[in-house]
């Protein structure tokens, strides 16, 4: 059955492994099945949630095309485009937020991360994030969205708000609910500086992620100051749990290589920390050297870049359009 789907990246720079192995690889290999239909978003309206600077964002925007498209996404198969480009995300997540309900917003744990201490000072924006998030999907009718673990709840609560639309308006199975292509496995990719933490764009520390833009001196030396503990490489899978920096790097390793967590196991068994982390950098590098080369590329051809979202924009408008009008029309505009 083909399947339509949908997913989105925010340009707030500093794309990483993370989002390579818990998502960007993921829409590669959707965008490869002959009948899926793909739509790939660069949120920027999402990414204004928390301060941008203007001219940083700009490039951020290309840059994440630029990976979407080095990573192996074929613009000519998959529509790849940015959100702010299209009038009626914007539109439609003002409708949805008029639906949700404030209780189901206040459970979202990615907003109290975000937020932090001090929730006063979050934006609206940052609150109603997820909101915007369902719009995006369910103009495009998706059926399938592809993210990592920590987007979870998020689908979750686009499925509720889809639900409660259909009720509202008395308009059953109008708003198609998705479901999430979550991996089974590694779909977290943690911190190389501490497992408990998320591999992630914000952290202050750039050895705690591998960059896609990172060459391969600098994949080695994040490989090789990568947090472990004083033991000798695992046996078996039951102790990862209290070995979370093996368990994430053997996760990587897998995640990579495309093989089992317990083949990896079997294959570093009882070794050296060292001797583990040197094939690890050698298949990250195989995998990301040519991404990173590519980007960089990429990146020197802004026109092309600029022409690649201009032409998805324009696909994805006829799309979402023809869906608001339908929206706005059962409101009662
Ligand atoms: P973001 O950078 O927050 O826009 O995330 C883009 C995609 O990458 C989403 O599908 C996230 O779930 C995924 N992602 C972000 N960080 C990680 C991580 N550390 N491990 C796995 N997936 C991640
Ligand atoms: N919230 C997602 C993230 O931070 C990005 C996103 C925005 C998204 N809209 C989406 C993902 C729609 C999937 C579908 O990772």
């Amino acid at each position: 059955m083909s399947k339509k789907i949908f997913s989105g990246v925010q340009p707030t720079g500093n794309l990483h492994l993370g989002n390579y192995l818990g998502a960007i690889k993921n829409f590669v290999e959707l965008n490869n099945k002959i009948d899926n239909e793909c739509v790939f978003c660069v949120v920027d309206l999402h990414a204004i949630t928390t301060k941008q600077e203007p001219k940083e964002l700009k490039k951020n925007i290309r840059e994440t095309a630029a990976t979407f498209i080095a990573s192996g996404i074929d613009p000519k198969k998959s529509i790849i485009f940015n959100q702010s480009m299209v009038s009626a995300h914007a539109e439609c997540a003002w409708i949805l937020s008029c639906v949700s309900r404030i209780g189901w917003l206040n459970r979202m744990t990615q907003f109290k991360e975000k937020a932090g201490k001090d929730k006063e000072k979050a934006s609206i924006g940052l609150y109603s994030y997820p909101v915007l998030m369902a719009a995006d999907i369910l103009l495009y009718d998706a059926t399938h969205v592809p993210v990592g673990d920590d987007q979870k709840q998020h689908l979750e609560l686009c499925r509720d708000i889809a639900q409660k639309f259909n009720n509202d308006f008395n308009a059953p199975e109008f708003l198609r609910t998705p479901e999430p292509l979550i991996q089974k496995e590694f779909s977290r990719i943690m911190s190389l500086k501490d497992a408990q933490k998320k591999m992630s764009k914000s952290d202050p520390s750039d050895l705690s992620r591998i960059n896609l833009t990172d060459d391969k001196d600098q994949i080695a030396n994040k490989i090789k100051k990568a947090k472990t503990d004083p033991l000798p490489m695992p046996s078996e899978s039951s102790i990862l749990s209290k070995r979370p920096e093996a368990e994430n790097l053997l996760s990587i390793y897998s995640s990579v290589t495309n093989q089992s967590l317990e083949k990896s196991i079997n294959e570093f068994n009882g070794k050296n920390f060292s001797e583990f982390k040197e094939k690890l950098s050698e298949i990250i590098i195989e995998k990301i050297e040519p991404i990173s080369k590519e980007i960089k590329r990429l990146l020197k051809d802004e026109r092309y870049l600029d022409s690649i979202l201009l032409e998805g924009s324009k696909k994805a408008d006829r799309i979402a359009s023809k869906k608001i009008i339908e929206i706005k029309e059962l409101v009662g505009f």
